[in-house]
Order: C-alpha cells, then structure tokens, then sequence
C-alpha cells in the first residue's frame, strides 16, 4: 500500500466488521424487511409528490398595478329601481355613471333560502387552487345600461362598473339621500333589505365564490347604514399553463341606523381599498434532480435512524430479558474461527 492510501485510511469515518464476526439474527432480518418496507412507502409518497407537484403561495410586491378593474355586481334591493341611486366615488374626480353601465330591473324581492341572511360575512376561506380553477369559466354581462319596470317594487342591479385601481367606494342609495338631488325619497319609503348574488373585482368568474356572494341582510328599519369595507388582494392562480389573474377580498361589515342630518347616510356602501401586495399560488414541480437528491437523503437518514433504533432495540431486551435470551436465537456465521473448536471441558 502505498503512503497516500496509508494516510487516507486515517480518515476512514465508516466502521467495519470483518464478515467472520457479523451474526445474522432472526430480529435484525425482520428489522430490515420492516425498513425497507417503510423506505420504499416513503419512496411512494415522494414519486407521488414529484409527479402531482406541489402548491407554491407567494407574496409579492404587486409590480403590475392596471390602472382600472371591474366592480361586478348582481343584487337586489328592496326598494324601486327609480327610488334609488348608485354611483361610485374614489380618491380621482372621475366620474363613473354607474347608471349607464349598470342595468335595472324591476323585480319582486326575494331571498333564495340558501343564502346567509344578517349574519356578518367575515369568516371566509379563500379558494384553494383546484376551487379556482373550476370556478375558471369567465362570463361578461351582455347588457348594459337597461332600465326596465323601473317602479316594480324591488330593483335588480347587475353589471360591472370599470374604476381605477385606487381607494374607493360604490354606493347604493335612496335618490337624494347621500347628495342633493331632484327627486328626494321620503324616509317612509326607506327599505334597505337586499340580498347579493355577486360581489367581486376585477375580471368575471361567476364560479369564484367572494366573501358577499350569496348573503342578504332583511331589515324592518327604514333609516339604515350597511357598510362593507373590503380590502382587495391581487391573486395569481397557475396551474399547468392555466393563468386567473383575479382578487379576492377581505371583509368587514359594519350595520348601524343612519342617525339623520350631517352623519352618516343611509344606504349600502361597499369601500374598498387595494393592498399593494400580490398572491401568487401556483402548482410547481422539483426538478429530477432535486428529486433524486431528496430521496437519496431521505433514504440514507432513514437506514441510520433504523440502525440507531435496532442497536437501542437490543440493548434495551439486554435489560430486560438478559444476555442469555437474547444470544439465543442467533444463528452463527459459518466457518468463524471458532466453529470447529472442540471446546475444553476443565476439571477443576
Ligand atoms: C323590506 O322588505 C322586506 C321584504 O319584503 C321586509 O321583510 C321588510 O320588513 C321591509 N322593511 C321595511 C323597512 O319596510
């Protein structure tokens, strides 16, 4: 042997047993069948997760700010469509004519019995990315503008309204209510009960479920305030090429009667403020190589591990049962140095 392999042999760190003295045991056989077992269950899961990807959420600084996004809208109000105004005010003067892009109709009002009635809507689980993609199927309303029956008892409003991508909110009112107008709606003929179909920003997946869809508030009280606040996160689903690029909502609801001149008006109100952040939950994959590297440390910890656990195995039967059981059913090695060892009978 030559001087460099001499020295590297110094540095040798795994321990070895010269066949002639390792022993088989019925035990440690099984250990090892229980091992593999377990190595290759990991190894299923692992091929499993390789193949099927795994989900990958991530926040962002919303780098891509569209200067204008859609409010989409399907509700009933409780009240004429010619008794009540809509509009949308935000921190820009632009004037939105919610009236001309939404439509009216005149309807009776009713709340489908599904739909969650006066409670508060805030405890509301966003999509998981499967959900998302189902709800994928986008739509866009093919009227607008109509007014129709403008004087039946109740008002459906539907459509979605363009604004800019800045603090806002969007209204619905008894005419004359929130600002002077021509035609001023008596307190008498106040009733605003109204049940929400749609509520949600930025393009129209009307399978997305939103924190207001489906949800209604009944009052017998003229003179009411109905607050949403909503607070808007941008979110990127992606799944094996599939882009929604869409937001979703957090919201906090607050209901008071309207406390007459100078506070505030009665009417529905939706705020809604953009956070500057962007989600983004996409489906990835490990590379191969990442993957095989994973496994090889997975595996190679787990027959450690299993040695660790078969050593302290023994040891503890040792305490337990003491030498005696334990050697007993060792089979020994073949053809070790003392097999063919008459041994010695000594009197003494
Ligand atoms: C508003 O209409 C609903 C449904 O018709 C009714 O239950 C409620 O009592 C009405 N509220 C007022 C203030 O008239």
């Amino acid at each position: 042997m030559d001087n460099f392999s001499k020295k590297v042999r110094v540095f040798d760190a795994f321990p070895k047993v010269a066949p002639e003295h390792s022993v088989r045991s019925s035990r440690g056989g099984l250990s090892s069948v229980f091992t593999i077992l377990f190595g290759l269950f990991i190894l299923w899961v692992q091929i499993g997760g390789f193949l099927g990807g795994y989900i990958d959420r991530q926040f962002s600084v919303n780098r891509d700010i569209h200067s204008s996004l859609d409010i989409n809208i399907d509700m009933i109000v409780a009240m004429p469509c010619d008794t009540l105004t809509t509009n949308v005010m935000d921190l820009t003067s632009d004037n939105f004519l919610a009236n001309e892009v939404l439509n009216f109709e005149g309807v009776d009002f009713f709340v489908p019995p599904y739909f969650n009635i006066n409670n508060e809507n805030n405890h509301h689980s966003s999509s998981n990315l499967d959900e998302a993609l189902e709800g994928s199927l986008r739509a866009e309303y093919a009227i607008k503008g109509q007014h129709i029956n403008v004087d039946a008892p109740a008002c459906h409003i539907f459509g979605s309204i363009p604004v800019n991508q800045v603090k806002g909110e969007f209204f619905v009112a008894p005419k004359g209510a929130v600002f002077p107008q021509r035609r001023r709606i008596p307190e008498s003929s106040f009733n605003l009960s109204h049940a929400i179909f749609e509520f949600s920003y930025g393009e129209f997946y009307p399978f997305m479920d939103n924190p207001l869809d489906f949800t209604a508030k009944v009052t017998s009280e003229k003179n009411q305030v109905y607050n949403y606040y909503a607070k808007v996160v941008p979110t990127l689903y992606e799944k094996i090429g599939l882009v929604i690029d869409t937001y979703q909502y957090a919201l906090t609801e607050i209901h008071h009667p309207a406390r007459g001149r100078g506070s505030a008006p009665p009417g529905i109100f939706f705020s809604y403020s953009f956070e500057p952040i962007k989600l983004s939950i996409r489906e990835k994959r490990i590379s191969f190589f990442q993957f095989v590297s994973r496994i090889a440390t997975i595996l190679s910890g787990l027959f450690i591990v299993a040695g660790y656990f078969y050593r302290l195995y023994e040891k503890l039967l040792v305490v337990l049962f003491g030498k005696r059981y334990v050697d007993k059913d060792r089979e020994k090695k073949e053809g070790g140095i003392l097999d063919h060892v008459v041994p010695i009978k000594k009197d003494f």
